[in-house]
């Protein structure tokens, strides 16, 4: 047995390697809910880490690991690969092996809950923000489906990630063909997907699965052209132009992404002059890495725009001018108070930030029904006891059966 891995956790050694995947005893496994797959796909718990573990043929799990390791370099929204064991006896296949992704959840899950329409079309911006990333970084990836991203609640939204990257590949950069062709096959995978969550009674009866799958191809070109679009502007050099270019980079950096330079180019034109911009967009993220600059907080976009807010009117109401002096006491004087007020046995429930998100909405609710602010104390005792002892567990460390939700 030859076991690469870039986190040599000792445990791994000790797994049950030399019986089929399949097979392995329920008491070394997590029952989680995953999504569908052709291979075995189990979860296992070695110290306080929930790992997922796939058998897959050699060249593949290899080709796997190396393309997540480099979309985790490249700050991808990916699993991440641990490790790969192969050489096991009796030619068993070899395993690639990720690290869980917490409080995920596959599409699965979130249509068992009969889901509202509303709901769809996060999950579907969710992706098509996704594949709009992955391009971006120049990756390829050859199978984007529903059953290849994982979801986490983001602020009333999702943050999409991809768990499947077999069919993947990394380029500098993708030309159009190229994004083109990786449109269809996400056209045709949710297609599929819709109809079999149709014949399943999954899909709310106002859906149709041709909608869905195009709806998919329709959001990713909308980000797509918004992010990349050559824009004209008046002249070079103007305070106008300036005004111009600041304000598409504002509305770029509202959409998460943030712009690493702008190319301007200048054309006479029989007299005429004509100034092009295009930016050059880097990643999305721009909210997630001000809040972990500030606060070291770690939280997908939405929450983290949401926590800023909460943090900047926190700023401006106990009037301390600078930024990082303030984030330090809000973290340690709004965030964490609130987080800490959760019971141990609640905990599992919804991951801090966006804990302190639906916190800060239920206030709000609650505020709005009084007539007058309740205050923050008042709201996160109301939440804990009104709202988040009826909340399914979502840690998925503790494991729960999504059809029972
Ligand atoms: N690191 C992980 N964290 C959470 N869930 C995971 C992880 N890895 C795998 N899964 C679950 O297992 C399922 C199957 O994984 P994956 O898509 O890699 O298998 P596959 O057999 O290669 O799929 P395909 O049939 O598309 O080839 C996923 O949909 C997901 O629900
Ligand atoms: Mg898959």
């Amino acid at each position: 047995m030859r076991i690469t891995s870039a986190l040599v956790d000792p445990a791994l050694i000790d797994l049950p390697w030399s019986i089929p995947l399949e097979q392995w005893p329920a008491d070394q496994l997590v029952a989680l809910p995953q999504g569908i797959s052709r291979h075995v796909v189990r979860f296992v718990r070695l110290g306080g880490t929930v790992y997922a573990v796939k058998e897959t043929r050699e060249r593949i799990a290899e080709r796997e690991y190396d393309l997540l390791r480099a979309l985790e370099r490249l700050g991808a929204p990916a699993v991440e690969a641990i490790a790969i064991v192969a050489d096991r006896v009796d030619e068993l296949e070899p395993v690639l092996v990720t690290r869980h992704l917490q409080f995920s959840l596959p599409y699965r899950a979130l249509f068992s809950h009969t889901l509202r329409p509303q709901t769809l079309d996060r999950l579907l911006d969710a992706l098509a923000a996704l594949l709009v990333r992955l391009h971006l970084l120049g990756f390829f990836w050859g199978d984007c489906s529903l059953s290849n991203t994982l979801f986490r609640r983001d602020a009333g939204a999702f943050a999409a990630y991809l768990v499947d990257a077999e069919t993947g590949a990394l380029h500098l950069r993708l030309s159009n063909g190229q994004r083109d062709e990786d449109l269809e096959i996400a056209r045709t995978n949710i297609f599929g997907e819709a109809l079999d969550l149709q014949a399943a009674g999954l899909l709310h009866e106002s859906i149709d699965p041709e909608h869905v799958s195009d709806d998919v191809v329709r959001r990713y070109e909308i980000l797509w052209h918004e992010l990349t679009h050559e824009q004209a502007v008046l002249a070079s050099g103007t305070t106008d132009s300036r005004r111009q270019i600041d304000k598409r980079i504002r509305r770029l950096n509202e959409l998460g992404f943030d712009v690493e330079e702008v190319a301007m180019s200048i054309v006479e034109d029989g007299g005429e002059r004509r100034v092009t911009l295009r930016p050059k967009v880097v990643d999305a993220g721009h909210h997630t890495r001000r809040l972990l600059r500030l606060t070291g907080l770690d939280a997908e976009e939405n929450q983290a725009r949401a926590l800023l807010n909460d943090l900047d009117a926190y700023r401006a109401e106990s009037d301390i001018p600078d930024e990082a002096q303030a984030a330090h006491r809000w973290l340690t004087e709004v965030f964490e108070p609130v987080i800490r007020a959760v019971p141990p046995h609640l905990r599992g429930k919804l991951e801090p930030p966006e804990l302190f998100v639906q916190v800060i909405g239920h206030r709000w609710q609650l505020s709005e029904s009084a007539g007058r602010d309740v205050g923050l104390a008042p709201a996160v005792q109301s939440f804990l006891a009104d709202v988040l002892v009826h909340r399914p567990d979502e840690q998925a460390i503790l494991g729960f059966d999504p059809e029972e939700v």
